[in-house]
């Protein structure tokens, strides 16, 4: 079975990826860390592919994670905007994709506002697809660099208990971690405010905790989620302050934890808000650890699904994806 296979067309979520294949894309990102770190920062391993990165809502760290690793695995990409593309024209997202594979393109990575986005256009067009974010529904390649900063720091992700914290309700993030991390084996929790968790969070399978005093007495590591203020249309907290208070992650709060916590956000982060400054940038915080983590794992994502064959990553960090 090649590994193409093993993976799939494309990259939707972590869902309905088994253990094996998450096992899969985080083992081959491991060789693919160290090119980040060279001087010369290429190896040309996807040359000769086209990817469009399709994004149609805002990023930073995705759309420049995903373009550092198609250029770092020498891909030619180009990124399309809704603004300034014929979309703002009222194209629709499958005649945009379809008149982009007529310039035979290989992949699409998209980000998109409505959930199931990537699902829809997958299906529609030959190209793999990346889901790099669709609505509230899942973020797939943030899930896995999350995993990966975690294991990296913990060496196993079976057993370790992870909660994550805040605006659950609105988060793709939360989505992939609790079904990536469960899969793995990990424990997982969520806290926060009753108006910010799913209606069927029960259903999840996942601790719940209404404390954020009581999640970090039970966490190995939390993973803090942004308040997704645009996606709210009031009524959801008091106010920011109130929030802040009951919920925000601050170091006096993790100085009455019963050992040293793991601190994610997969970012941008509300300071003052969600997470103080003090914690973002303390000594237990991985944040900008998962940022580089996440242009390997995007790599490992774009090598598997061009048919790269995980057991020859490494010498793929020299040479050609098949
Ligand atoms: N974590 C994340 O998706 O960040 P961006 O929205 O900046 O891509």
């Amino acid at each position: 079975m090649t590994a193409s296979e093993s993976l799939g067309k494309d990259l939707l979520g972590l869902e309905h990826l088994s253990s094996d294949q998450i096992r899969l894309i985080l083992d081959t990102a491991e060789p693919f860390k160290e090119i980040s770190e060279r001087a010369i920062k290429k190896v040309p391993t996807l040359r000769g592919s086209t990817i469009v990165n399709l994004f149609f809502e805002a990023s930073t760290r995705t759309r420049i994670s995903f373009e550092f690793a198609e250029k770092r695995l020498s891909a030619d990409s180009v990124n399309v905007a809704s603004t300034g593309s014929s979309v703002s024209k009222g194209e629709t997202l499958v005649d945009t994709a379809r008149n982009l594979e007529a310039m035979r393109i290989d992949m699409v990575v998209i980000r998109h506002g409505a959930s199931g986005a990537a699902q829809f256009l997958a299906e529609r067009i030959e190209s793999n697809v990346i889901n790099a974010g669709d609505g509230t529904h899942e973020h797939p390649t943030q899930g896995l660099l999350d995993m990966l900063t975690l294991r990296d720091r913990f060496k196993r992700l079976a057993g370790l208990r992870v909660c994550i914290c805040g605006d659950v309700l609105h988060s793709r993030v939360a989505r992939s971690n609790i079904w990536g991390l469960q899969k793995m084996g990990a424990e997982v929790a969520v806290c926060g405010p009753r108006s910010l968790l799913p209606n069927a969070i029960a259903e999840f399978g996942v601790t719940v905790f209404e404390r954020i005093e009581d999640a970090i007495q039970w966490a190995d590591a939390l993973n803090i989620l942004r308040l997704q203020l645009e996606r709210m249309q009031g009524g959801y907290i008091p106010s920011l302050r109130e929030y802040n208070r009951v919920f925000g992650v601050s170091r006096e709060r993790l100085e009455r934890a019963p050992k040293d916590i793991l601190i994610l956000h997969p970012g941008p982060m509300n300071r003052g808000v969600e997470i103080d400054s003090d914690v973002a940038d303390g000594p237990h915080s991985v944040i900008l650890n998962q940022v580089t983590n996440g242009v390997a794992v995007r790599m490992a994502v774009l090598y598997l699904l061009a048919g790269g064959r995980p057991e020859l990553a490494e010498a793929a960090k020299g040479g050609g994806a098949r």
